[in-house]
């Protein structure tokens, strides 16, 4: 994710923390409540203990581990042949160059999950010509919730220069209606 200037190193592994309030905004609109869910770049936890307020079960894995135990060490870019059977996954994905690998996450996620997949990307993720089987000739793609407010990658409350939003698919092929667009906050 762009959240420094290219100069500077980023995080080893991509670990950027996601604030509560994120998923607070994303659980608003997108309810999680009695769902099994895997969050599969669970990192610090910070998205998973959130999630945890919620939903019936949430499974951890990561490819590392930063202090909190994970329920498994699991490698989302390799293709295993074996996965959790979830409701949903959610997860706030490494990005990669050129945002190779969250659109691997997201191709992965939608294979291993015929549910609900969400996940937090840059604003104009769904903008690259590379991604349209994602988006515009995906019929599970059911909204974007943009980020109206700035997310403190640092939990210090000093916020990037990047805006963001949670792209969400859906279980079953859209009706003939387009995704919805909504937006949410820290407060709302
Ligand atoms: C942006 S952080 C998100 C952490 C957590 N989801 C959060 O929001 O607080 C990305 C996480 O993806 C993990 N990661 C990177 N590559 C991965 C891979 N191939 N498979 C699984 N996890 C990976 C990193 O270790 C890191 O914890």
């Amino acid at each position: 994710m762009t959240v420094v200037a290219s100069k500077y190193a980023r995080a080893e592994n991509d670990l950027y923390q996601t604030e509560p309030w994120v998923t607070e905004a994303l659980l608003r609109h997108f309810p999680v409540d009695w769902m099994t869910v895997w969050e599969p770049a669970a990192g610090n936890h910070l998205m998973a203990d959130v999630l945890k307020e919620k939903a019936d079960n949430v499974y951890t894995s990561d490819i590392a581990v930063y202090g909190r135990p994970h329920d498994s060490i699991y490698d989302f870019l390799k293709p295993h042949g074996v996965w959790p059977d979830v409701s949903a996954i959610i997860t706030n994905p490494p990005y990669g160059k050129g945002n190779r690998q969250a659109r691997l996450f997201a191709e992965y996620a939608l294979t291993r999950c015929k549910g609900l997949v969400a996940l937090l990307l840059t604003a104009k993720f769904d903008f690259g010509n590379t991604r349209t089987h994602l988006f515009r000739d995906n019929p599970r793609f059911a909204a974007k919730i943009n980020l109206v407010d700035r997310i403190s990658w640092t939990l210090d409350g000093v916020t990037g220069t990047e805006d963001h939003a949670w792209y969400v698919w859906t279980e079953k092929p859209r009706l003939p209606r387009a995704p919805v667009i909504l937006y949410a906050g820290r407060s709302q």
